[in-house]
């Protein structure tokens, strides 16, 4: 019903009272939205790798508290094809499929009775993890199990064309943001590792990083790792990125439009002669991999500290030389740290971010999204990735 009304209003026919509006919906323009409007959503299966294409229906109209949104763009991200690879999806309760789809912009159809701060046709992201009893303050500090994942975790995604949500799970984005807002929910992550970096540092090493900003090394050349360059770059820190990536390939380009540089990991030092003056004092490592973890620890500088934001969905028990990375971080006071998901700040602090890159940067920044396709192609790329590819967008307008 809603929608009807909606999409009326878009197609500028709601210049009636809205009681008529609605009987015109009800008898005239059903089939139309039907046509519209995509009404399929892309599920991970329990027992399956395979994406599918799911029927679904229009949701309810919003309760109090809720807004009806309608996806606009969605990322498809490294964690939809670990949820899917594994074969065993975190479904909602009593359900056998997930739908996925985390990373999304949207645009508001209705609002509840009680929202304030929201109207149809702004634009807004939502953030993934919510609290499953009590509201806490720090969500993305809570334990597995005491909260879902919008289209990771036991709660249905955004690949859903049409959503209901809480609207305390909405931030709104300016509309001159919207060919970028898709890109909001990875930076909040790269935010929260810097973010937290930055607490830990501050409490331990008073003024350090203000007095000599940190010198960054980024591992991994996917989505994170770029947004991890994109969120040093705004704090305009020095940012070097380690890939696999030949020099001359379109990624390793893609590093200096940021003005940071690339080393690839045949180069790469690991332990450079002078420490303290070559080293590095943060590194964000973003492949999830122990090989390269272990391969560019030695080069973090003394009080340095490594926060890993990826990690694999299933990892194997293998040998690793461990010894030396726990003599080198008790030596040099270095810290190991895991972040994952991101607070409410980290999510301010990101649509900030993009807004300065849109201004300073907006050609790389937009080169970033690597493919924009229709959401009827869009299996293949929850199945693959491009071998240069960097994030595959789905385009539902
Ligand atoms: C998402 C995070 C989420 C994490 C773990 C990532 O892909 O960006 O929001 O917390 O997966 O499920």
């Amino acid at each position: 019903m809603v929608l009807g009304l909606y999409w009326m209003q878009r197609a500028g026919t709601l210049a009636v009272s809205s009681r008529y509006a609605q009987k015109m919906y009800k008898w005239a323009i059903l089939p139309q939205i039907v046509t519209l409007v995509f009404m399929q959503a892309i599920a991970a299966q329990t027992g399956s790798k395979k994406p599918t294409f799911i029927d679904v229906s229009e949701p309810a109209s919003p309760r109090e508290t809720q807004v009806l949104c309608r996806t606009i763009q969605l990322g498809v991200c490294g964690t939809d094809r670990d949820i899917l690879d594994s074969a065993d999806p975190w479904v909602p309760e009593g359900e056998s499929q997930l739908i996925l789809g985390h990373e999304c912009l949207g645009e508001v159809i209705a609002v509840g009775g009680s929202v304030t701060g929201f109207a149809p046709g702004d634009f807004v992201v939502p953030v993934v993890r919510r609290s499953i009893e009590k509201q806490v303050e720090r969500i993305d500090m809570a334990p597995f199990g005491a909260y879902t994942e919008r289209g990771i975790a036991f709660e249905h995604g955004f690949s859903h064309p049409l959503w209901l949500d809480e609207s305390c799970y909405l931030f709104k984005v300016p509309p001159h943001l919207c060919a970028l807002a898709v890109f909001t929910e990875p930076l909040s992550v790269a935010e929260k590792a810097i973010s937290e970096a930055v607490a830990i540092q501050s409490g331990r090493l008073p003024k350090r990083w203000l007095e000599r900003p940190p010198r960054v090394l980024v591992t991994g050349m996917g989505p994170i790792g770029f947004a991890a360059v994109v969120a040093a770059r705004c704090r305009g820190w020095e940012v070097t990125m380690y890939g696999r990536d030949k020099p001359d390939t379109f990624r390793a380009a893609m590093v200096e439009q940021f003005s940071a540089s690339y080393v690839s990991s045949a180069k790469f030092i690991s332990e450079p002669a002078d420490l303290e003056e070559e080293g590095f004092d943060l590194i964000l490592e973003c492949t999830g991999s122990d090989d390269v973890a272990l391969q560019v620890a030695p080069a973090m500088a003394t009080c340095g500290i490594m926060v890993w934001l990826g990690s694999v969905r299933s990892p194997r028990a293998k040998l690793q030389p461990v010894e030396t990375l726990m003599r080198n971080v008790l030596v040099r006071n270095q810290i190991l740290l895991g972040t994952v998901n991101a607070a409410l700040r980290d999510f301010e602090l990101a649509i900030e971010h993009l807004c300065q890159m849109q201004a300073e940067e907006s050609e790389a920044v937009n080169a970033l999204i690597t493919a924009r396709v229709a959401p009827r192609d869009a299996l293949w790329h929850y199945e693959n990735r491009e071998p240069q590819g960097i994030k595959t967008v789905l385009m539902y307008d």
